[in-house]
């Protein structure tokens, strides 16, 4: 007998094959994900669940999968979207993909960093409205890094890959994330410091914390005026680590310079959101893991994990392990 397993949107066809030997698969072939009520049939009899960070999986979830459920692999490293008390009390081991996509991330929180501060998009703008008449002495200006400090709020794989890129800019790092033991990474010119300092120097902030209770809203109006005003804020992280309405009250008075969101609270942004309106915020649909190497390693490793927790085996990549 195969085991059951369903799959809550098309990955990679490699994690895919693996799978196939010992499953059957049920794998939601459209482009949208399946509404509620059609996922909470599908997930039905299952003993594994390969899962979206835009799925919630909650205890009514779990509980509609019912007890053969084994195994939830969640294709991200973030596990937000899971209930993992729920997950606890019902026995069901919960698996993400960490490591591969650090460098991917950092990556694009480079990326937004850079082309909010360079002014890229609006630059592009610029250029195909017919606005590029002649070179300007003071057209679209943005700040120097080299010499600058950035904030990081979370220094752990994808904080340090930052750090990591950072020093190579000639920056310094500041860095706010509690349980880190060293006080310092001489290597990136990197420092611990609490987190009204790492607000207040940042020259540039970007988040790289997990969203959870503490980290909700973190970065809230009281946050945010501690912040320079010519400060820049790129969140790679979760959207409700943000208080977007804030964020937009900061950007448009002039208390923030501009923002780079790939992470938005809710995903994805109503297009009716102010944010949308102001030049200084580049926004990208939570693209952060999107390249295809780290995608097929992500999905490798989401079927390893399926593959593991079907066994009730220890799960090569565990968040939760009953
Ligand atoms: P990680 O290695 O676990 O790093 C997260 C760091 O944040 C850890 O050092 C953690 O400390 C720290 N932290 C926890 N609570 C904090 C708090 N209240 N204040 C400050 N720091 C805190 O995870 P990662 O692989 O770097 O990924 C980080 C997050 O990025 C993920 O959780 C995910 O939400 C997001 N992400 C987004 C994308 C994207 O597509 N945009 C891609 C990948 C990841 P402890 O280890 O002690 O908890
Ligand atoms: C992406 O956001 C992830 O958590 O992997
Ligand atoms: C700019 O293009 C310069 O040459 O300074």
């Amino acid at each position: 007998m195969k085991y059951q397993v369903f799959i809550s949107r098309r990955i990679p066809s490699a994690a895919v094959d693996l799978l196939r030997e010992n499953c059957d698969l049920d794998m939601w072939q459209e482009e949208l994900p399946p509404s509620r009520d059609i996922f909470l049939e599908k997930v039905r009899g299952k003993q594994g669940l390969l899962t979206m960070l835009s799925d919630r999986i909650d205890r009514g979830l779990l509980t509609a999968a019912g007890r053969q459920l084994k195994v939830v692999a969640n294709y991200a490293v973030g596990y937000d979207n899971i209930d993992l008390a729920a997950a606890r009390e019902m026995g069901v081991a919960v698996g993400n993909t960490p490591g591969v996509l650090t460098e991917t991330t950092a990556d694009l929180a480079w990326a937004l960093l850079m082309a909010v501060n360079r002014r890229i998009v609006e630059g592009d703008r610029y250029v195909r409205e017919d606005c590029w008449k002649t070179w300007g002495p003071e057209l679209l200006r943005g700040y120097e890094m080299a010499g600058k400090t950035i904030g990081i709020i979370g220094f752990g794989r994808i904080g340090k890959a930052v750090a990591r890129r950072a020093a190579g800019f000639g920056m310094r790092t500041v860095f706010y994330s509690p349980s880190e033991t060293s006080e310092e990474f001489p290597e990136w010119n990197a420092l611990k410091v609490d987190l009204d300092t790492c607000l207040a120097t940042a020259d540039f902030l970007s988040l790289h914390c997990p969203l959870n209770e503490q980290t909700r809203s973190m970065v809230n109006a009281e946050a945010l005026a501690r912040m320079k005003p010519t400060a820049i804020l790129v969140n790679t992280a979760r959207g409700a680590v943000v208080d977007s309405r804030a964020l937009y009250q900061a950007l448009k008075s002039g208390a923030l310079a501009g923002a780079g969101l790939d992470v938005t609270d809710p995903e994805p942004i109503p297009l009716d959101d102010p944010l949308l309106e102001l030049p200084n915020v580049i926004i990208t649909p939570h693209i952060g893991s999107a390249t295809y190497e780290t995608r097929a390693k992500m999905a490798e490793m989401a079927a390893l994990n399926i593959l593991h927790g079907l066994r009730g085996e220890s799960l090569p990549y565990p968040v939760l392990q009953p």
